[in-house]
């Protein structure tokens, strides 16, 4: 099977009325709320136990999901089983023409999903078409790269000896993905499992089941096997049953550190009786430091921190954390982004104004709330409190200047639209800090100096850093995305390595010089 190059789906030109007339449309039109059921083979158990709402207005309820059992996670898991050894032999070519056609399904559908992302998780007009276009991307990515998989590679083969390495499934997997890209980061999990001949078992986020079953609608459409995708809605219990299931061989996990964490540590512990070792696939979180050396050019590192720091209000995992500034532009920098931020809009994601969306939960503007008043009480925030609308999880960007070294504020991933602006006697001692940092998955650095840029390149422990732009908006084939230190174990998304994590490496060697044939 040969395939055109891949490249990026466009986003849609939201300056154009016409585009917005259509993302209008569909949010109209969406039926609201979805039923979203445990879905295994061909059983559906609906259920409502599971109430995923619009972070903008909590009153209103996005899909109703069957929260799944135990015993549900087990039957998942034992049907994918079964699934996996049918799937497993399908040739490349056709699991691949599966995943091209379930992202023909999504392109067709590209304005119903981005309405529903907004509705779901509050993800703005475009952030929403993005997170749409990256599920696309990532099928028809990992498409290819399954079929490349799967021609062999070239071993040295001297006479009278014939040697072949073929990569092979690993077995069931165990997608548990988060909320904040509630369509491109499981359908991305599940592609690259589905793609090498895996079977699959997704846990969407419980903020985001109406997203997974989109998902899993697109892949069984498109031809994955019903019993090779299963769709496990449900919290942090399935998950954890997932994980410890001894006939799950990956766990392909995206999420914050600290159940990462507990997944590397579950998979570690072999289960009596288990033939196969767990691996764990897993992108965690950051404490993303953008660096600021005294000749950057501000008119360019204001509205690109700006946007890193508070575009969909924080939440995204690139999103930048710390400003680290030389100290002879420090007050100048801190002067005009306080503007920039007093600028940026809050409001509700479907309004195409909005600059800051709502968070994606109470508990979640309650702890963003909380790190807005340590600022308050630790340092000077030069933007701090603002009337944000009262329905809806609303939480006012913040700027945070001279807070103490030690302060939470600079270590902790707080996961909202709060930015902490420090002073650096220049880029060394930034870079220190950022080498301090247990965590490391993305960076920024403005300089104009090449010198400056090739040294921070060097010293850089993150997994993506960027130079002189935006540090969040990662694509698919050209910016391979994933964490080092503890944000990650140092896979990178959309990047040719990835779907090596879902096989296992078989050579067999023959001898050739053999005396006659039997035939
Ligand atoms: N590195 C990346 O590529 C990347 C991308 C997106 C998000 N993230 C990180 O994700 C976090 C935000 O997402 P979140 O709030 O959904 O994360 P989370 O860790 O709370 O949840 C992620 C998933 O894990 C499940 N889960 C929770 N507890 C579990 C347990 N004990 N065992 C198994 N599964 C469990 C959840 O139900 C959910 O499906 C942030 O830390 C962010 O940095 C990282």
């Amino acid at each position: 099977m040969s395939l055109p190059p891949f490249v990026n789906e466009p986003v849609l030109e939201l300056r154009r009325a016409a585009e917005r007339r259509r993302l209008t449309d569909a949010l109209d039109a969406l039926q609201l709320p979805l039923r979203v059921p445990v879905w295994i083979d061909d059983e559906r158990r609906k259920g409502d136990e599971l109430i995923s709402t619009d972070p903008g207005a909590p009153e209103r309820v996005v899909a109703l999901a069957a929260r799944a059992t135990q015993a549900e996670a087990a039957a998942a898991v034992a049907t994918a089983k079964r699934g996996f050894a049918r799937w497993s032999a399908v040739p490349a070519g056709e699991r691949a023409a599966a995943l091209l056609r379930a992202a023909a399904w999504m392109r067709e559908r590209r304005a119903e999903l981005a309405a529903l992302a907004l509705r779901e998780c509050a993800k703005p007009w475009a952030d929403a078409d993005a997170d749409v276009c990256e599920a696309i991307d990532f099928l028809e990515f990992y498409a290819r790269g399954a079929i490349e998989l799967d021609a062999r590679p070239t071993l040295l083969q001297p006479p009278g000896e014939r040697n072949e390495l073929r990569y092979v499934a690993r077995g069931v997997c165990a997608v548990i993905a988060p909320w904040n890209f509630p369509l491109a980061i499981p359908m991305g999990m599940a592609a690259a499992a589905l793609a090498t001949g895996n079977s699959v078992v997704l846990k969407p986020a419980e903020q985001a089941p109406g997203c997974g079953l989109r998902i899993v609608e697109a892949l069984r459409v498109g031809g994955v096997a019903l019993d090779a995708i299963a769709l496990l809605p449900g919290e942090g219990d399935a998950g954890a049953a997932l994980a410890r299931d001894p006939d799950v061989a990956t766990i392909a996990f995206t999420g914050s550190s600290a159940v990462g964490l507990e997944l590397l540590r579950t998979a570690a512990e072999v289960a009596p009786g288990a033939r196969q070792l767990k691996r764990v696939v897993a992108e965690m979180g950051g404490k993303n430091c953008i660096i600021v050396d005294a000749d950057a050019d501000l008119d360019e590192a204001v509205p690109a921190i700006v946007d890193s720091a508070f575009g969909y209000a924080g939440q995204k995992c690139s999103a930048a954390s710390r400003a680290l500034v030389h100290e002879s532009i420090h007050d100048l920098l801190v002067e005009r982004l306080t503007g920039a931020v007093q600028g940026l809009q809050i409001g509700p994601a479907d309004d195409f104004a909005t600059d800051v969306p709502p968070l994606i939960e109470r508990d979640a503007r309650d702890r963003v709330r909380r790190y807005a008043e340590l600022a308050a009480r630790e340092g000077t925030p030069a933007v701090g409190a603002r009337d944000v609308p009262q329905d809806g999880w609303y939480c006012a960007p913040v700027l945070a200047t001279g807070l103490p070294h030690d302060s939470e504020l600079l270590r902790d991933e707080i996961f909202g639209p709060l930015l902490a602006v420090e002073a650096v006697r220049d880029v060394d001692e930034a870079c220190d800090r950022v080498d301090a940092l247990p965590v490391a998955l993305t960076g920024g650095l403005f300089s104009r100096n090449p010198r400056t840029v090739d040294h921070v390149v060097a010293r850089s422990p993150v997994g993506n850093l960027y130079v002189n732009r935006a540090i969040t908006g990662a694509m698919v084939g050209r910016q391979p995305f994933g964490g080092n230190r503890l944000s990650g174990t140092g896979t990178k998304a959309g990047g040719h390595d990835y779907l090596l994590q879902f096989v296992e490496p078989r050579v067999v060697t023959e001898n050739t010089v053999r005396h006659g044939l039997v035939v």
